[in-house]
């Protein structure tokens, strides 16, 4: 749901910064703003300031930087939505009923339905799995080295032996035919007018969401009985691939990274060993959604899918899907041993942190896999090797990290840099540009950014921020469509709207960005570049500011310019001319 920026900006005004994040990190004042030890990264000097009069954060040392909603997201791990309700809770303030539209009421309370099916089908399931009946389930799990606690914590549970009242239990409780059809629990026989259990005999897997709500189940048989394991259909609550399996458990683990198994009982097992920020997805291949709810979190992953060839194809999947979230993937390796749950019953969790601290980075990871598969005894196959690693270097568009992954795969594969390097060079002549694989390139608002251009229109936005009476004279020359699209032009229009409408407030401007990343960037530049000290300083800067962002703009429209279109060739060199005029001025 999305919330009016009226009742955002309420949220905010009845939250301050100070006292927010006073309950969290110990603030010490000085002068107009407070300090202390930033809780996003490890120090021992305090570089984390609190800015009472902007209502911004700002760590000196890790770079993090936000409003209050941004702390919250942070800190509690929340998303943009939920902070805002969380803070509107601590403040008191009731959350508005009117911005939900009648669809969207409807919708809510068929969910909330849907979930009471689901959570009173897990209570029924937990149940029959202490009962009498559920014994031979409870032995199958104790077997499996599950204790009492972690089967609580999953809160696991027993189908009972076959379509054991879970129908009657549910209609006992309330819920009508057509939502139990809705819930994924039974099957329908149209011919006979029938419900019929879906699960029956199995081991119940919970699937809970990110508030803890359970949306599904997985089910495994006791034995080699098949199939294995037996999932909830996609349903209205159920997307399979926006929900990992543990997340809502992983989530506070405060553990710096994520590790992302194949299955249910691995994600239990590494929990039941303290490896408490594991998750797994479920019974799929990973994807792209699931690779962004991770980012929300962490930045950095590890992967512990099974060690067998499905494994490493998994694996060589996720690595690349999970760099083009921001990802850096590391491959944990569990041989002799089939997945993370074998491998912690024969060797424990302390063999399994070793492993973590020697696991493979995953581009090395991919690169080797393509070395096993090519003859190296064979000269053209050793050659295809070179041809195809060198493509794939390409595809970081960072040169540092480019070079520095040539160094690692020529010390690796013995080959020269020198050689690698000059493959790049071909390829990058015949016009593989590293802009052409998505996935290595950075969110999409920065992706064609002209690196000098984008810090003089950040500079820009940031000084208008802290000088609101320098707008006047910076839009003589210079409109929001100036700005590159994304995330600059964005705060360009927001900025000079609000400013129009006379309640100008650069701090309001964070509601347009939902992701966190968007929102830290722009907290940035609110939170702005040192001003000169001299005023005659300041406006020379400016203008020179002025000039770089207009020259940018005025590059980017000749790059864009319809060859056909006469006017508008006319039109931007007129404006070309402008611009020589006010270079003069300067
Ligand atoms: N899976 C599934 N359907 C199957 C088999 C597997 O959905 N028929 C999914 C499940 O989420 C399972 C995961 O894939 O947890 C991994 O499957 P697999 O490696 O076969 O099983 P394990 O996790 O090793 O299960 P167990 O240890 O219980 O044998
Ligand atoms: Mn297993």
């Amino acid at each position: 749901m999305r919330y009016s920026e009226d009742f955002i900006e309420k949220v905010r005004a009845a939250n301050n910064i100070e006292d927010i994040i006073s309950g969290y990190v110990k603030l010490q004042r000085k002068g107009s703003s407070y300090m202390g030890l930033c809780p996003f990264h490890n120090e021992k000097t305090p570089s984390f300031s609190v800015h009472p009069g902007r209502q911004t954060y700002h760590c000196f040392g890790c770079g993090a930087s936000g409003d209050v909603f941004n702390f919250i997201m942070e800190y509690d791990r929340m998303s943009f939505q939920e902070a805002i309700v969380s803070l509107a809770n601590r403040a008191g303030i009731a959350i508005p009923e009117n911005d939900v539209t009648p669809e969207q009421k409807k919708a809510a309370s068929e969910k909330t339905r849907l979930l009471n099916i689901q959570k009173d089908a897990a209570m029924f399931y937990y149940y029959k799995l202490h009962s009498q009946e559920g014994k031979v389930a409870m032995k199958y799990l104790t077997d499996r080295g599950i204790s009492v606690e972690t089967i609580k914590h999953f809160g696991l549970g027993y189908t009972g032996k076959s379509g054991s009242g879970l129908y009657g239990y549910l209609k006992k409780k309330g819920h009508s035919d057509r939502d139990l059809k809705e819930s994924g629990l039974f099957t329908f026989n149209e011919a006979k007018n029938t419900m019929q259990e879906k699960f029956w005999n199995r081991v119940m897997f919970p699937i809970m969401d990110l508030n803890r709500k359970v949306i599904g189940f997985g089910g495994r048989v006791f034995g080699d009985a098949k199939p294995k394991y037996l999932n909830s259909p996609e349903t209205k609550l159920f997307d399979k691939s926006r929900n990992l399996y543990g997340l809502y458990l992983a989530r506070s683990s405060r553990a710096k990274s994520m590790i992302i198994c194949e299955g249910y009982m691995d994600v239990i097992s590494l929990h039941q060993a303290g490896f408490t920020n594991a998750v797994a997805s479920l019974g799929t291949a990973l994807t792209s959604q699931q690779a962004a709810l991770l980012h929300r979190y962490t930045k950095d992953i590890y992967l512990m899918y099974d060690s067998d060839t499905a494994g490493i194809k998994a694996a060589l999947r996720a690595v690349p899907l999970l760099r083009s979230a921001g990802l850096n993937t590391k491959i944990v390796d569990l041989k002799p041993f089939k997945d993370p749950d074998e491998f912690i019953k024969a060797r424990g969790r302390e063999a399994l942190e070793e492993r973590i601290k020697k696991a493979e980075n995953g581009f090395m990871f991919e690169i080797r896999i393509l070395y096993e598969s090519y003859d190296m005894t064979d000269p053209q196959a050793s050659s295809d090797f070179y041809h195809e690693a060198a493509r794939k270097l390409m595809t970081f568009s960072d040169e540092i990290e480019r070079n520095s992954y040539v160094a690692s795969v020529s010390r690796m594969y013995n080959i020269a840099p020198e050689v690698l390097k000059r493959q790049l060079g071909k390829l990058a002549m015949q016009g593989v540009r590293a802009e052409e694989t998505p996935q290595m390139t950075d969110k999409p608002y920065k992706k064609k950014e002209n690196k000098t251009g984008d810090r003089a229109e950040k500079i820009l936005l940031s000084w208008i921020c802290q000088k609101p009476e320098t707008i006047d004279m910076v839009r003589e020359y210079v409109g929001s469509e100036d700005f590159s699209e994304g995330l600059n032009r964005i705060m360009a229009d927001s900025l000079f709207k609000m400013y129009e409408e006379g309640k100008f407030n650069p701090v309001s401007v964070l509601n347009y960005f939902e992701e966190s990343s968007e929102k830290s960037d722009a907290a940035a530049i609110i939170e702005g570049s040192l001003l000169p000290e001299k005023e005659e300083d300041f406006n020379k800067a400016i203008k020179e500011v002025m000039l770089s962002v207009k020259t940018a703009s005025l590059e980017r429209k000749i790059e864009n310019l319809p060859l056909s279109d006469m006017a508008a060739f006319q039109r931007v060199m007129a404006e070309k001319k402008n611009l020589e005029e006010m270079k003069k001025n300067i």
